[in-house]
């Protein structure tokens, strides 16, 4: 689904990744973890075209997306939900989903007021709400959510355009233990359900052994292992690099 090679970016000078290389399976979830600054939301940005890669190729589904803008990588297929919820939070949760429904038909619209109008859109972000659990949720105000719910309306708007795929660049950052449970559970029913390939990003180990079919552990801007969580937890390699940070 998703073929990433020999990808390499600098910023001044600082080599953040160098020639990183991964295969993401179609249907599968596929971990990318490693210590802050391993280079994970750098892979991430420059998969989803905010930065153009000094060198190496991102093909996805068999298409090459090398330096496309984010625009035309999420038409091609990509959903994205990063660390910072894109979600409005003067809005109603329903009308950031109509938003990002809008977004992705690249319809325009003139201002908030005009979205009482777009009847399909408005139909296509309830069932969106649906999936994601938040029906009821729909005429809340995005700024009365808990983390964990607003997390959720931030996946309803990457799954907008009925991607393929979907990237996750730490899901769980700052949910509690419970919440975080809550999470991996709705991660995985919802995108096992609807088949969708993942390629996320987490610190919270538990989560990725749980979630992960495949792990990519990044170490300085390289890819230090690859492989099924068992064969990476027994990996001499990562646990020296992991206790040495
Ligand atoms: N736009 C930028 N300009 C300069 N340096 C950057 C930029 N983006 C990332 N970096 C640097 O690249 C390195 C990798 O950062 P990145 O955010 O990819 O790490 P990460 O693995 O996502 O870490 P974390 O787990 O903390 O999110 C860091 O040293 C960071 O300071
Ligand atoms: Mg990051």
């Amino acid at each position: 689904m998703l073929e990433v090679s020999h990808v390499s970016k600098s910023f001044f000078g600082f080599a953040a990744l160098s020639g990183v290389s991964l295969r993401v399976a179609p249907g599968s979830f596929h971990a990318l973890v490693g210590p802050n600054g391993a280079g994970k939301t750098t892979l991430f940005n420059v998969i989803v075209g905010r930065y153009r890669p000094d060198a190496g190729e991102v093909v996805l589904a068999g298409r090459r997306i090398t330096g496309l803008p984010t625009a035309r990588v999420v038409r091609l297929g990509l959903g994205i939900s990063f660390q910072r919820a894109q979600a409005f939070l003067s809005m109603s949760v329903l009308e950031n989903v109509v938003l990002a429904v809008l977004a992705q038909q690249g319809r325009t619209h003139d201002g908030v007021r005009e979205l009482a109008g777009y009847e399909d859109a408005r139909a296509a972000a309830r069932e969106l709400l649906g999936w994601v659990g938040l029906a009821a949720a729909a005429d809340a105000p995005t700024a009365s959510l808990p983390l964990g719910d607003l997390k959720r309306v931030d996946i309803a708007m990457a799954l907008a355009g009925r991607p393929q795929m979907l990237l996750l660049d730490e899901p769980l950052a700052g949910l509690s233990r419970a919440e975080r449970r809550e999470m991996v559970r709705f991660i995985e029913e919802l995108l096992r359900g609807l088949g969708l390939t993942l390629l996320f990003t987490e610190h919270d180990t538990e989560a990725v052994l749980r979630l992960a079919d495949r792990v990519t552990v990044l170490h300085q801007g390289q890819v230090l292992s690859e492989g099924t969580p068992d064969a990476i937890k027994r990996d001499a390699r990562v646990v020296e690099a992991f206790l040495g940070e």
